[in-house]
């Protein structure tokens, strides 16, 4: 009866901690946290043995576990014990980062990388709650805590966290972190992926301590398509959450709006305002809110606007705007690794705001929060967008269950950001019945979660055999999203250059297009004439046929060119010149420009003028 009961409960576990909702720990960001960066023991575990016993059952499930369950952080009693792993004897590496660039002989590896972090804490007041905070792990994550289980959390890309309340002592703490990234089918993202499966702990770790009753969750954006109507919701999580006293302020408009929560914890407010200063890629104006209970405070800084369609218009507070993006992955070239600090982000989001940028594209996972806060900051408007890629197992009701939650748990982090604008369900998904119930299902959640933004994707693109140089979109999603978006690679992927000229678009549904990706790849350094595959100048003609033919889409309202660095990718393989990089960057991985640099800068430079003076 036991191991039933034990597997239920590791089932329950398992599926509560993954994919559970009220798990909200808004903006820890701003909060007075106890970071646990630095150096972590690991131990390289192909087999799993520290997970599973010989006969292939996981210790987790043993009621008395043998000495080989590596979350125990075992230690021999005596001469006599045998234990065949030692934490404290291992080797460390940086946490946050990626395994494969810090450990050369695991630069490849995908699998089971174990982590500890000892550390001493303080005795907590009985009248406080302490969290442990991940800002991502890819991929799945079982999490222990002094010899105990506290959850699993699949998704590499997204924040997690978990109440360590009645287990923390004042000396001698020590978590253990098994983390997985063998790609499986039924994961999001799917087996196929053109982007480097980086491993690890790859974003900040902190011990967040609040209040037992705390400010878990608030959204404090404009009203849809209401430029004078701050609305959104406060909510308490704790013992004492119902009833009470929440005081909402923003200080320099004067404003101090006393709430009630209900008997869920929540308060909801619209509070009419008039002579705000909007956020704007121009003008990134950025109020303080402060959020105040009798036992707790947040603060936060958060732009107001509004963004919105109407026809074939893109309107950032009620003016027509166009889209100069570029698409970047997160990934910090000069250090050739997965990126995750504010460092990395100031590299790559001053990179694109000196190429002309007022937008990017998020490829095509969640960032780190550093990037959408910076972005907020410096005046970047950002597309979002969850790893639905490709052939992703449309069917099975846990790799959905899976997707869903990695978008909530991205839609709560940013949802107070005003840079983000657009959330993007998938990407260059194959047109089938299953793919499109998925992704409307996610398209509905996110408007249930988040009224205020556009949704998208990478949509599908056809041409007829009869007609091969007119291109449709006649993707069934296309009638679900706010904004028409797709990938399309003429004259690189689909014939040469010259084709791109032929190319008339036969768009039929009158919303704004944004071309999520166009491009083509070029070494740096290697030259020829614009026939010559791999050379700059083949990538410059790409990109200046390209952006006269899209001239030519009259509905187009933006675009993000793939890609703006090289980037790593275990499928690009051409010695010489690929080397394991994909090489559409506009920038090498040494962050050289290359031709084609100039022409969408100088492009950015004319649209920018053109729509000023509209
Ligand atoms: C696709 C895909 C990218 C990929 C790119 C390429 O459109 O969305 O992730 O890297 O094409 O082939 O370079």
């Amino acid at each position: 009866m036991n191991k039933i009961l034990l597997l239920l409960n590791f089932v329950f576990v398992t599926l509560a901690q993954g994919y559970s909702q009220d798990n909200i720990l808004i903006n820890s960001y701003n909060r007075p946290v106890t970071s646990l960066n630095g150096a972590w023991n690991y131990i390289v575990d192909p087999y799993e043995t520290g997970y599973y016993d010989y006969r292939y059952t996981p210790h987790d499930l043993s009621q008395n576990p043998s000495n080989g369950a590596f979350y125990l952080n075992a230690k021999p009693k005596d001469k006599t014990d045998m234990i065949e792993y030692d934490f404290d004897q291992s080797p460390t590496m940086q946490v946050p980062g990626d395994w494969n660039s810090q450990v050369e002989k695991i630069y490849y590896y995908e699998g089971t990388v174990w982590y500890k972090k000892s550390f001493d804490y303080k005795v907590l007041d009985k009248h406080k709650k302490l969290f442990l905070s991940f800002g991502a792990v890819n991929y799945r994550a079982d999490v222990y805590f002094n010899g105990k289980k506290l959850g699993v959390h699949e998704g590499g890309f997204t924040p997690f966290h978990f109440d360590i309340t009645n287990l923390v002592k004042a000396n001698e703490n020590f978590i253990v972190v098994k983390v997985d990234n063998k790609r499986k089918k039924e994961a999001v993202p799917t087996l196929n992926t053109d982007w480097w499966n980086y491993g690890g702990i790859t974003r900040d770790v902190n011990l967040v301590e609040v209040s037992e009753t705390f400010i878990n969750d608030y959204f404090i954006q404009l009203a849809p398509k209401n430029k004078n109507l701050i609305s959104g919701y406060i909510a308490l999580k704790g013992t004492q959450k119902a009833n009470q006293k929440i005081i909402l302020s923003i200080p320099e408009l004067k404003l101090k709006q006393e709430l009630t929560t209900d008997t869920s914890g929540r308060a909801a407010f619209a509070i009419k305002v008039n002579k705000l200063k909007y956020w704007s890629p121009d003008q990134p104006y950025q109020y303080e809110v402060v959020v105040s209970t009798l036992n707790d405070v947040v603060k936060d800084k958060i732009g107001f606007r509004t963004i919105e369609t109407k026809g074939q218009d893109i309107l950032l507070n009620e003016k027509s705007i166009f889209l100069r993006g570029i698409c970047i992955h997160e990934e910090n070239p000069l250090r050739q690794n997965r990126a995750h600090s504010i460092e990395d982000a100031k590299l790559l989001l001053t990179w694109a705001k000196e190429l002309g940028c007022n937008y990017v594209r998020l490829a095509h996972y969640p960032h780190n929060e550093h990037v959408i806060r910076l972005a907020d900051e410096i005046g970047l408007m950002v597309w979002e967008e969850i790893p639905v890629y490709w052939t992703i197992q449309w069917e099975n009701a846990q790799t959905y269950a899976n997707a869903e939650n990695q978008l909530k748990e991205v839609i709560n982090r940013d949802k107070n950001r005003a840079a983000s604008i657009i959330w993007s369900m998938a990407n260059e998904t194959p047109v089938s019945k299953a793919r499109t119930e998925f992704l409307l299902r996610l398209a509905t959640k996110t408007r249930e979660l988040d009224p205020t933004r556009l949704v998208s994707a990478a949509l599908e693109i056809h041409a007829t055999d009869a007609e091969p140089f007119t291109k449709t979109i006649d993707d069934p999603f296309a009638d679900h999203v706010d904004v028409l978006s797709f990938n399309q690679y003429v004259g690189w992927y689909d014939g040469l250059p010259d084709k791109i000229d032929r190319i008339q678009w036969n768009i039929k549904q009158n919303k704004p297009v944004l071309i999520s990706e166009f491009g083509a790849d070029a070494k740096y350094g290697l030259h020829g004439d614009s026939l010559t595959r791999w050379s700059e100048e083949y990538q410059k003609e790409v990109y200046v046929k390209t952006i006269k033919m899209l001239q030519r889409i009259p509905q187009w309202r933006g675009v993000t060119p793939w890609i703006l660095v090289d980037f790593r990718s275990p499928r690009r393989l051409l010695p010489g010149v690929q080397d394991g990089f994909n090489r559409k960057g506009l920038l090498s991985d040494k962050g050289e420009k290359k031709a084609a640099y100039a022409v969408l800068k100088d492009f950015y430079a004319t649209i920018r003028k053109q729509y000023e003076l509209k």
